[in-house]
């Protein structure tokens, strides 16, 4: 049976895929494609419900972005959001003005209940505003549904052909009858049924992986983060020992992960699970390296290097893992959505190797991979990982890396960590973790005078890694925290907190 889909035709808002998100949260799938789309490639997905999103542009704008105008004469209930309503009423013979007030924030607004899109909802409520231009004209056949103080056309709709159109923001947290609006929309118009489930979807992956991989020989990289781990324990469901994975430790890990990778995937869930001990190899490669992006490539490099080796005494293989996630998949609707990740995973291998790659993640957000890994029975702690990154801890030790040096970050770091978790604020940290600055500093430890390395705590809050804050950690887990790394971690004797938001600094200091 054919998954119902609802399109997300994107115009490069800042929020876009946090609306595709949000229809994925009430149980229909979507998916969401760039404004210039074409018309038969949006018919053949047979939508049940078309979305227009916002976007930077304003459609007075030349070269602002339009879709085929004929995707609002499908028969297909559309709703425009923001710069999508917009461009709905103009598409339509409607007027879009640029008024002296811009509006934005949290608005009051007066809703018509009587309209489907607005159901079950109070005729006074709020909602997010984020637009300078509104609609004045509205196209013939429509009626305004809803207003604000400063915009008379804040939502409207032409029931008979069932366009609708929001000027404020449903997929955000500040409107709070967001998700009431947008499941109103799917559930009221589009008459989906709501089949988008992590369970289902689990049964549907495994069957897809059963029959493409036909008996053929899996392997895949595994590097213990979130998407690899579900990756492979999905991969492990469908096809068994016809999995090898490849769990490269290159000993820049932190401390306990690798034993945590074999215990969990070879033990637990019975994988069959090569372990490389590597660290010699990428240590003697980064040797008196100092460059970050000179790591960042050596260690790219030595990985895929180390991975071949593995891989060859395996023998034939036919098939090569990949945890692609959607995020990393889609084009965004201003064409440079790839910008946002400028690091290369290690996990991404060339083609060129030879086999074919399977991504059985391809299609799913963040959010809905760690579902189906709670769902596969992946431990709460691998689940909900914070990112690590694919050079591990040789880019948190700033210039050459040694063994010692990574004892000691390695070490700090697992102080940093445990103190967090048992202080119960592991979860409201986005990521966090120690430094080994390149700075030595003078100290007194007992009556002897030391000269010793400079630690330095970063710890942020962030939902899209791409701007984040310092996380207001409490002075008693600070200072517990640097009690314990300058009695405890050799050759330490002064703890920093880096309080620099990013921008301007990044979150890793390297
Ligand atoms: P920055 O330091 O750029 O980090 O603010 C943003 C996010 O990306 C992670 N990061 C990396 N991940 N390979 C990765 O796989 C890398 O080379 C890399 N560099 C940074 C970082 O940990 C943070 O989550």
């Amino acid at each position: 049976m054919a998954r119902e889909i609802v399109i997300v035709i994107d115009f490069g808002a800042q929020y876009n895929q946090l609306i595709a998100r949000r229809v994925r949260e009430a149980g229909v799938y979507c998916e969401m494609l760039p404004f210039n789309t074409d018309i038969e490639k949006i018919k053949a997905y047979k939508p049940l419900g078309i979305i227009l999103t916002g976007g930077p542009s304003s459609v007075t704008d030349e070269g602002a972005p339009f879709c085929d105008a004929r995707v609002l004469q499908l028969g297909i209930p559309v709703l425009g959001i923001c710069y999508g309503m917009q461009l709905m009423s103009v598409m339509l013979g409607g007027k879009v003005i640029k008024p002296t007030n811009r509006e934005y924030g949290k608005t009051l607004i007066d809703v018509d209940p009587s309209s489907p899109l607005f159901n079950g909802i109070e005729d006074k409520t709020s909602c997010w505003m984020s637009h300078t231009d509104h609609v004045s004209i509205l196209p013939d056949g429509f009626s305004g549904i809803a207003g604000t103080v400063n915009t008379p056309n804040a939502a409207i709709e032409n029931r008979d052909k069932n366009l609708y159109g929001v000027q404020f923001h449903p997929e955000v947290a500040h409107t709070p009858k967001g998700k009431a609006i947008l499941s109103n929309f799917l559930y009221g118009i589009c008459h989906c049924s709501g089949d988008w489930k992590m369970s289902s979807y689990i049964e549907e992956a495994v069957a897809d992986i059963r029959e493409k991989t036909g008996g053929g020989k899996v392997l895949c990289a595994l590097s213990g983060g979130v998407d690899s781990s579900v990756a492979a324990v999905l991969v492990h469901k469908a096809v068994g020992d016809k999995l090898t994975c490849i769990f490269v430790d290159h000993g820049l890990l932190r401390k306990y992960e690798a034993e945590q990778v074999e215990k969990v995937f070879r033990d637990e869930f019975d994988i069959d699970l090569i372990k490389v001990d590597a660290q010699d190899r990428f240590l003697s490669r980064l040797n008196g390296v100092t460059d970050p992006e000179r790591k960042r490539k050596i260690i790219g490099e030595e990985f895929i290097r180390t991975f071949e080796d593995s891989a060859k005494k395996i023998g034939k293989i036919d098939y090569l893992v990949q945890g692609t996630i959607y995020p990393d998949v889609i084009e965004s609707g201003k064409g440079n959505s790839a910008v946002i990740k400028s690091h290369h995973n290690v996990g991404g291998l060339p083609s060129e190797i030879g086999f074919e790659i399977i991504e059985p993640l391809r299609s799913l957000f963040k959010d809905e991979v760690r579902k189906v890994g709670e769902e596969l029975g992946i431990p709460h702690d691998i689940v909900w990982r914070q990112p690590f990154p694919g050079p591990g801890l040789a880019i948190r030790i700033i210039g050459d890396v040694t063994i010692e040096k990574l004892e000691i970050v390695r070490d700090s770091d697992y102080i940093f960590r445990s103190e967090l978790a048992s202080a119960g604020i592991d979860k409201d940290v986005n990521q966090y973790f120690t430094v080994l600055t390149g700075i030595r500093s003078v100290g007194v430890m007992g009556d002897e005078r030391t000269y010793d390395y400079t630690i330095a705590l970063r710890a942020v809050t962030t939902t899209d890694f791409m701007t984040a804050d310092w996380a207001r950690i409490p002075y008693e887990i600070l200072e517990k925290v640097s009690n314990r790394i300058v009695n405890e971690v050799k050759h330490v004797n002064r703890v920093v907190y880096d309080i620099t938001t990013k921008p301007p600094a990044s979150i890793e200091w390297e």
